[in-house]
This record gives C-alpha cells, structure tokens and sequence, in this order.
C-alpha cells in the first residue's frame, strides 16, 4: 500500500478479494499523473495500447478490443434483489444466494499472473454531499486508467472516505495468466456477467472488459445502484445529459435530456447554435453528456448533477461540423477505442471526414482501403476524454450543489409517428410520455439493430429495480417538489418517403431547444395537440434554415391511425408490469386516445397538426 488506508471495511474487503482471486500482486491506485503515464506505458509495452502521434495527438492512447466484447453485454446483466418481483419483468434476475455462489466459483483464481487494482473513484465532485465514493477492483489497467479520466480517482477519494461507506465494485476480466503463458492484447472471456446486488449496493462484473460492463462507475454505479438509491431516498439517477442554455437577456436555463445509448447525447449536450441564433445571444454550455443526479432543493427547485468526470463518447458521426467542441474534447490526453489508426499515428472514424483516407489499419489491426467493404472503425467505438477539455464547459459543471433544472426533454429515434417536439400537459402526462419512449435499437448493446423498443426514460438497461416501481417514483418525486421542471418529447430521427432525415439535427436542434427554453420563461407560444403543446411554424427561429411550412407539418403530423397503432404498442410494456403499474398511467392513455378520436371540427379549429380524418 502506498498510502494510509483508515477504513478497515476497505482493507478487510480487499484482502479477501485477494484471498479470491489470488492475484499476484496487489496496487492501490494514487491517482496521480505519474502512474497515469506509467500504466500507459505499461499498456503500450503489453500491446494492449498504441501510442498515438504525439504531435497530432499529444498523450494520446489506442486500444483495439477482442472483436466479441466491444458493447454492453444486456443479456448478461442481472439485477439480483432480494426478491425477483422488485426487480422486475424487464430485468434478469437470480437469486443473490446462487449468483453469489456461481460468480464465486468463476472469481476464484481468476486473477492469476496480473496485478489487482484498487481504484478508490467517487462519483460527483469529491467531498460534495450529493457525490458517491465507490472502490473499484480489477485486473484490467485499461480499467485503472480509463477510471482516471472518468471519475474524480485515487489518494484524495481515500482521504475524503475516512471510515465511511463505499460501494464495492469488483470486476476480472476473467482470464487467469498461468505459467509461462503469452498474455493476449485485450484479455477477456467468453462467460460474461455484469452483476448488481441493489439493497447490498454492490457490483460484481466478470469476463468483459468493455467500457460499459468494466468501469462500474458509470451505468453500473451511477445509474442501476444509483437509481434504487434515489428510489430509497427520494432522489433520481437518469441516464440524462445536462446542459445550460444561455439567452439573451442573459437568463440561464439548464435542461436535461434523456435519449436511449449512440442518439446523440453527446452531440446535443456540446451543441453549438447556428450562427444567426448565436448572433442574437444565444450560448449553449455543457455540464454532462450520460448521467444525471438529480435531487430537490431547499427553494422547491430540482436541482442535478453529472456525476461523471470525463466523457465516454461514441465515435462514429463525430466530426468538426457536427460536434466541434467533442473533437476538441479528444484532441488530447485521450484514450480511444476501436477506432482506426492512420498511416500517420492518428485516428479516424466514419463520418470523421468527408474524404476517405487512402489506406488505414482497421480497428481489427487489418489492412483497410475506401471499398474494401468493413468499417474502418467499430460502429460502437468510443473516445475517453477528460470533461474539462470540452470547450463549451459549464462553469458551474463542478458545483456541488449542482445546476436547477427548468425542463427535461426525452428523445428516442423514430423514423416515423413521433412529432419533431411537444411539451406534455403537466408532470403526469410527462411521466407517461418518458415511460412509453420508444427508439430504434443501435449498435451500443450487442444484438440486432434497428427494431423500435420501448426504451422508458432511456433507462431501460440501467434501472436497478422494478420499471413500474420507477414510474411511481417519478409520479411520485413530481408531487413532491414545488416547481418540477417541464417535460418535453423530440424526435430528431423523422425520416421522409425517401428515407431520408427530414430534420438537420446537431447544432439546428437549437431551434427547438430555443423554443423549450422560450416555453420554460413564458415566452414562446403553442397550440393544443392531442400529445400535449406544439409550436406553429411561427413559434419557432428559422433564420439562416431553409424550412418551409410543407416540410414542418412532415415532421410536425400527428397521425391519428398510426398513433392509435402507436397506444397499443405502449400496452407491450404495459402488460409485462401490469402489477405494480401506476393506475394514473391507464388514464392517461385514454384520455390521449379519446383526444385523438374528437371530431375533426374540433382539431381544425385548434390546430392544423392532426392529420386522417377525412379517411
Ligand atoms: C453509454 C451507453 O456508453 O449508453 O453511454 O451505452
Ligand atoms: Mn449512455
């Protein structure tokens, strides 16, 4: 140990661990730049890491994974409550018991020939009261280093924890280094589990050694643990970005949005207004990109967080037009993943540039050339970077008592149906339309992709407890603050009779986001719908867009067949949870059902936005 550990819970957990999976050696991470560098080095010289050009890229690092564990494992991931019912259809479950025993058998031993790890990490500003101290174990360095850049790591989380609780976090990439055996690249194994114990409130992963399944801090800790800690203590854990929206008058409104995995967070979380909608003083700054924590506040505002400390981005799309403020998030002291590496010692994805580059080696370690018919880099490959080099960075980013919160938007990907954006009713009407989002599947969990899947609150594979549990909590937390922000629906994925995006989306979705914004003030107006409150094509800024009225009322339509087809899909997950569904929830949905169903006079004199029903 090379720093005083106080806490013996700590001490006596790692010893055992040890005793588990008998490492050959045992390494408290300090968190310092100097072991940050060694362990690089370190991965460079075991092939794991190549060090990328120091001048294009300064202290910059890529690692290929093994081909079979580059996403989120989903159906490996298990929520093992005490009992199956709390958690819930939606999630796998096996008895703490037998999960305990079964994993117990593949942890033993499964650190032979590497060195543990233990990563003291706290997710939140250190020392902040809403911030949570978790331990990390694990023989993965990749793991160690990518924690650093992710979370607030190291002496200083040990210091601040004193005798108190931590999460455990124990992860192995589940391969054993016998004797004289070669190790590989990217160790992992083909059994994989991502495991939470939520009233225990620990972690167990096994096997993987991908982001999302190997650094517990983020969806495992902050949101599955997290999300039935909030359940427990009145609070929210949200798979939400955060962002602030500066106006004119120099009024700041922070929102967040919550959009399934590989949507666009990232993207709308650096956003960057159109030049003409800057030019009349508009500024948008980032506080989070994934997570949101998110807590009343002693004036009857809610108030959140970003728990994270670095952004774990996906690749692919990225590029200098569509998010400027990312690439220069990950111009430096960056680790990528699964991306391919130039000729010259740099990057480069799809859709980095318009031009293809002659030659690049792939992220399979391949020879690849434009048509040779794979991806360069991997659909979901990713970039680590430090949240601090995002130029649009919210000063008030680190502030522990976080940000208040005027509006949450919910997105998912829908070529068609859902309308551009709506504001819900009140709270409840909010409620329902996060629970019922549906999205299109992507590549950042492995399985088939583009089939729509109800996807509540974008949370669908990081809620640690009931689903129908977590729609009450929210019904629940609205009742119970004074001024709960706004709740509105988007949908930037519409696509036309061609297949092709009718909406620009990236910095042009600051058109509605001015609107919601301008909602939020009392300033922008909107009609009825039957989903809740729509902007005309006069509520919204189209300077310096070519949007005509046709092409508004395209993204803009509410169909009343489709959407009757679209409220009997939202019954699939209904029924799966029918037992703990909030009543409110059965009421909602007729009264949208009935509203689609008025007369035509009715909606015409409204609005111009429902369409079929002269058929
Ligand atoms: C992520 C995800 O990595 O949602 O953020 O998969
Ligand atoms: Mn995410």
């Amino acid at each position: 140990m090379s720093y005083e550990v106080k806490n013996e819970q700590l001490r006596k957990w790692v010893e055992e661990v040890a005793a588990l999976c008998q490492p050959a050696s045992i390494y408290w991470c300090d968190g310092s730049q100097e072991e940050y560098d060694r362990l690089c080095t370190q991965l460079v010289e075991s092939g794991t890491f190549r060090k990328l050009n120091q001048e294009k890229r300064p202290n910059s690092y890529l690692a290929w994974s093994d081909p079979s564990d580059v996403a989120r494992v989903e159906d490996r991931t298990f929520i093992c409550s005490l009992t199956k019912q709390d958690a819930g259809p939606t999630n796998n479950w096996v008895q703490p018991k037998e999960m305990k025993k079964t994993l117990t058998g593949l942890f033993k031993g499964c650190m032979r020939g590497r060195t543990m790890y233990v990563i003291p990490f706290s997710m939140g500003p250190l020392g902040s009261p809403i911030a949570k101290i978790g331990v990390e174990i694990s023989d993965s360095p990749y793991v160690a280093v990518n924690m650093k850049i992710m979370t607030r790591m190291g002496k200083k989380v040990v210091d601040v924890l004193g005798d108190g609780e931590f999460v455990p976090c124990l992860h192995s990439v589940g391969a054993p280094l016998e004797p004289g055996q070669k190790d590989v690249p990217w160790p992992c194994n083909k059994e994989k589990y991502i495991v939470h114990f939520p009233e225990e409130r620990a972690i167990w992963s096994f096997g993987s050694g991908y982001g999302g399944n190997a650094l517990l801090g983020k969806k495992c800790l902050a949101l599955r643990i997290a999300s039935k800690q909030g359940k427990d203590e009145g609070w929210l854990a949200e798979h939400m970005l955060i962002l602030g929206v500066e106006s004119p008058t120099g009024e700041k409104t922070y929102v967040g949005g919550a959009f399934p995995s590989a949507c666009g967070k990232t993207n709308f979380a650096m956003l960057i207004p159109p030049k003409p909608i800057q030019d009349k003083g508009w500024k948008v700054t980032t506080l989070g990109d994934d997570i949101a924590w998110i807590k009343p506040g002693p004036d009857g505002q809610v108030y959140a967080i970003n728990p994270e400390y670095g952004y774990f981005g996906v690749a692919p799309g990225t590029n200098t037009k569509t998010n400027p403020n990312a690439m220069a998030s990950c111009s430096k002291n960056t680790i990528f993943t699964n991306v391919a590496l130039t000729p010259d010692g740099d990057v480069w994805w799809e859709g980095m540039s318009d031009e293809l580059p002659a030659k690049l080696t792939d992220w399979q370690g391949q020879e690849w050339t434009p048509g040779c018919g794979r991806n360069a880099a991997h659909p979901n490959s990713r970039f680590t970077a430090p949240a601090s080099q995002c130029p649009s960075i919210d000063p008030d980013w680190e502030n522990p008592k976080g940000v208040p919160m005027s509006a949450f938007i919910f997105g998912g990907r829908r070529k068609d149906t859902v309308p551009l954006v709506y504001q819900a009713f009140n709270w409840n009407f909010g409620v329902y339309l996060a629970a019922t989002l549906g999205s299109e599947t992507t590549a950042a969990a492995v399985g088939a992709t583009g089939n729509v899947r109800r996807d509540p609150f974008a949370m669908l594979p990081f809620c640690g407890y009931h689903m129908a549990d977590y729609f009450g909590h929210w019904l629940q937390f609205g009742r119970s603050v004074p001024k709960p922000p706004r709740i509105f629906s988007v949908n930037w994925f519409r696509k036309d009779a061609n297949g092709k995006f009718i909406w620009p989306g990236y910095g042009d979705n600051m058109r509605v986001l001015k609107w919601i914004v301008e909602r939020v003030q009392g300033k922008a107006a909107a009609v009825e719908s039957p989903l809740g409150w729509m902007p005309r094509y006069e509520d919204m800024d189209w300077e310096g867009l070519d949007m005509t009225r046709e092409k508004f009322n395209e993204l803009t339509s509410v169909d009343r067949d489709v959407w009757q087809n679209e409220l009997i899909a939202h019954d699939e997950l209904f029924v799966k949870i029918y037992d703990r569904l909030p009543k409110e929830f059965l009421h909602m949905r007729e009264l949208i059902t009935s509203s689609l169903w008025r007369s035509p006079e009715h909606w015409e004199q409204i609005n111009p936005f429902v369409e079929g029903y002269n058929d």
